[in-house]
């Protein structure tokens, strides 16, 4: 027997209101037929104005606490994947244990982009491992449609992004037989911040030769918008979620066609089909969902497998293998057993 962690409990929530990309066609200078094009995207959610990333992670959060059959008296730690917090400080994960009501508990932000869910998933399993933790509420959340340029000049990123927020609930396991009870089996994380700006948001920041960290010329310029240099972000996309989840596969001893299902990270639908060309992963094994969400980093995986669990695409027992790339460049893969 091991001590180990399990995905207990998995919620998910997206704000009511869709955005079409007829409805993009009219701010920015872009089409339907583009977007489908490149992207693979059909719509993606906004939210309204008074809503927060912590107002969307509290109910993706309910739902997995109600799933796991837990009290959520029970956590004893909630990680917090977002790279749009309420707030610059402190952490999003402060105002999410406000609205849930469990005072005293530690919690964590983590600022990993489009990886941060996967990064969160490893450090829960490690702190429930080490015997210290024994329920963790990890979570996802993203809030991109305040922070993005609407304008005819803001195509090139506007039209990538989308609102939403997964959760689920991490909890201790005793595993006995490690190719059959649900369990976390193994996580790669990594990092190359060299290519920081090929994907970033600059402003407001201390990166800058001026006396505040906010000023008039940084809006001016756009600063406060995501820049992207798309190509580069894609060529490495493919390249490195291949590569972390292939020395994964091989350190963990699984092959890949006994893999019942790949929830990738979703920033362009033809990243995920060249994934699954490469590595000679059926289509049919591949769960996608940015047709009607976009990207929404950190939120993508959970969302992805709350969507899976309500279709019956993804059953308890089930090998899953989930890789995400994203600004920093961060990337990571990890394989679990659902
Ligand atoms: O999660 C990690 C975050 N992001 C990613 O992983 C994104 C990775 N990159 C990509 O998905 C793709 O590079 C994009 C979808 C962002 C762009 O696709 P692309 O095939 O690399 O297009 P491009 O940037 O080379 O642009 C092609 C043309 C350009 O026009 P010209 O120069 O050929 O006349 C762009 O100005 O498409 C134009 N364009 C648009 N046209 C209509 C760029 N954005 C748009 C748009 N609507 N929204």
């Amino acid at each position: 027997m091991a001590l180990s962690s399990k995905i207990t409990g998995v919620g998910s929530f997206v704000p009511e209101r869709v955005v079409t990309n007829h409805d993009l066609e009219k701010m920015m200078n872009t089409s339907d037929e583009w977007i489908q094009q490149r992207t693979g995207i059909v719509e993606r959610r906004w939210v309204d104005a008074n809503t927060s990333t912590s107002d969307l992670a509290l109910k993706a959060s309910v739902e997995a606490i109600e799933n796991a059959g837990i009290d959520k008296n029970d956590l004893d730690m909630i990680i917090f994947a977002t790279l749009s917090p309420d707030h610059d400080f402190p952490g999003a994960g402060c105002f999410l244990q406000d609205k849930l009501g469990v005072p005293g508990i530690p919690t964590l932000d983590i600022r990993q982009q489009c990886t941060g869910f996967l990064y969160a998933m490893s450090i829960a399993d490690k702190f429930i491992k080490s015997g210290s933790n024994k329920n963790i509420l990890v979570i996802g959340a993203e809030i991109h449609s305040k922070g993005l340029d609407r304008s005819p000049e803001g195509r090139n990123v506007g039209v990538l992004f989308g609102d939403g927020a997964g959760a689920i609930v991490m909890s201790a396991t005793d595993v006995k037989d490690d190719k059959a009870d649900s369990h976390i089996i193994n996580c790669h994380l990594h990092c190359d911040g060299s290519y920081a700006k090929e994907l970033w948001l600059p402003g407001p920041g201390t990166g800058f030769n001026s006396e505040n960290r906010c000023d008039q010329k940084m809006l001016d310029e756009g600063l406060h918008f995501p820049q992207m240099n798309g190509k580069v972000v894609f060529v490495n996309a493919v390249k490195k979620m291949s590569q972390s989840l292939i020395n994964l596969c091989k350190e963990s001893e699984v092959k890949f066609e006994d893999i019942d299902l790949f929830l990738f990270h979703q920033a362009n639908l033809r990243i995920n089909s060249k994934l699954a060309e490469m590595m000679g992963i059926p289509e049919e094994k591949v769960f996608n969902t940015i047709q009607k969400y976009g990207n929404t980093t950190a939120a993508t995986i959970p969302l992805g497998m709350h969507d899976a669990v309500k279709e019956g695409k993804l059953k308890p027992g089930m090998l899953v293998a989930s890789a995400a790339f994203g600004s920093g460049f961060t990337w990571a893969s990890s394989l679990y057993r659902f």
